[in-house]
């Protein structure tokens, strides 16, 4: 009697196990089926080209691989939530990818304090997260299972400074959105650098959504500075810019990453002659490089920019480790993760280093007529 209950039991587990990613008793079962993975970025909302071209760029890439065959013999499947540029919205959307839809590892997000929010949810329930471009240090101190595979700000704040001193940009005046944390950690790198041997004449701020920047720009002119660090994102540039050449402060400016958007392109005569620096160049001869230009031109018929680049990157990093974990197991994926090694990417070569970043090198891009020319290229 005793002997056919535990005989209907295990029949009843057996039926259950096949269908894969199901709970079982509160543990998911990964073994079967499409591999799962979340992704999430801002689609929509300020900064949507941030999350529609890393999103892009994500797909590419999970399109190359699936082609190929797959990892450990499965389709990998990309479930992607779109959290509006909002950083409460990226809680949400990594709960549900966790909870809902039981993935075993998450890529996102692009903005620093997007990460910063969600990367708390991932460490929480043990699932990796691998951030394409969150480039602010605290990111991957949240904890042992969130990685980036870009450079940090320590880096780039650090080439911005290096950059103002090389072209004898004696005084420097800085513009910080402090409702950022990617702008403020940025800004901080580059006072410690530049500070040292130029003068920053001027240290303004303003707060991510604002329309009026005149004050700000009216003192930053008063001080008569060579050139203005803008370290914000691409939403307020045109705006600023703007607002800037109408006051008659035509030095140049200059930015980070944050600066990189085919918007930025489009903003005419008042971003000509301004630099920022990057994660990658469309003119880098390398054959990763080219390689991933081509097969992105052909199925989105435009340039990518860097987000589009970092994203791919980050997707084909995640299915390497997936394959070298040999089991699509979140911390299996976790410890592969964290083993990554000499991985050759269209945003240079990624290692993952003790704190989980990546050291790569940065590139100054200059704007002119709507396009970017590569003015130097930084190593780590
Ligand atoms: N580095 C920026 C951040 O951490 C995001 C970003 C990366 C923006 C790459 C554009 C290109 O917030």
């Amino acid at each position: 009697m005793r002997c056919a209950g535990i005989i209907i039991l295990l029949a009843l587990g057996l039926g259950l196990a096949p269908m894969g990613c199901k709970d079982k008793g509160g543990q998911r079962d990964h073994s079967t089926g499409d591999i799962l993975i979340g992704e999430y970025g801002s689609m929509t909302g300020p900064t949507a080209t941030f999350g529609q071209s890393s999103h892009e760029g994500v797909m590419l890439a999970i399109e190359q691989i699936n082609a190929e065959g797959g990892v450990l013999g499965r389709k990998i499947r990309v479930i992607s939530e779109d959290d509006q540029s909002k950083a409460d919205e990226a809680v949400n959307a990594v709960q549900k990818l966790i909870n809902r839809d039981g993935v075993v590892a998450i890529i996102g997000e692009v903005a620093s304090k997007r990460s910063l929010a969600a990367g708390s949810v991932c460490q929480k329930y043990k699932i990796p997260m691998l951030s394409p471009a969150s480039t602010n240090p605290e990111v991957t101190r949240t904890g042992d299972y969130i990685f980036r595979t870009c450079f940090t700000d320590d880096f780039q704040g650090k080439v911005g400074g290096q950059f103002a001193l090389r072209r004898g940009w004696k005084n420097v005046a800085i513009l910080t959105d402090v409702n950022n944390d990617y702008s403020k950690g940025l800004a901080h790198f580059f006072r410690a650098v530049y500070g040292k041997s130029g003068n920053i004449v001027a240290d303004e701020s303003y707060r991510e959504g604002d329309k009026d920047f005149k004050a700000q720009l009216t003192t930053i002119k008063g001080k008569n500075p060579d050139a203005v660090f803008l370290p914000g994102y691409y939403t307020d540039v045109g705006l600023i810019l703007r607002q800037a050449r109408e006051l008659g402060l035509n030095v140049p400016f200059f930015g980070g990453d944050g600066w990189d958007s085919p918007e930025t392109l489009t903003l005419g005569k008042v971003v000509d002659g301004c630099f920022y620096s990057n994660h990658y160049s469309p003119e880098d001869p390398r054959p990763e490089v080219q390689a991933f230009l081509k097969a992105y031109e052909a199925k989105y018929n435009k340039i990518p920019d860097a987000m589009a680049t970092l994203g791919y990157d980050a997707a084909r990093v995640m299915a390497d480790a997936i394959k070298r974990a040999g089991k699509a197991d979140p911390q299996a994926i976790r410890d592969a993760l964290a083993q990554t090694k000499d991985f050759s990417g269209a945003s240079g070569i990624i290692t993952i280093d003790a704190e989980r970043n990546a050291k790569k090198p940065a590139v100054i891009l200059e704007i002119r007529d709507g396009k970017t020319h590569l003015v130097d290229t930084i190593q780590p």
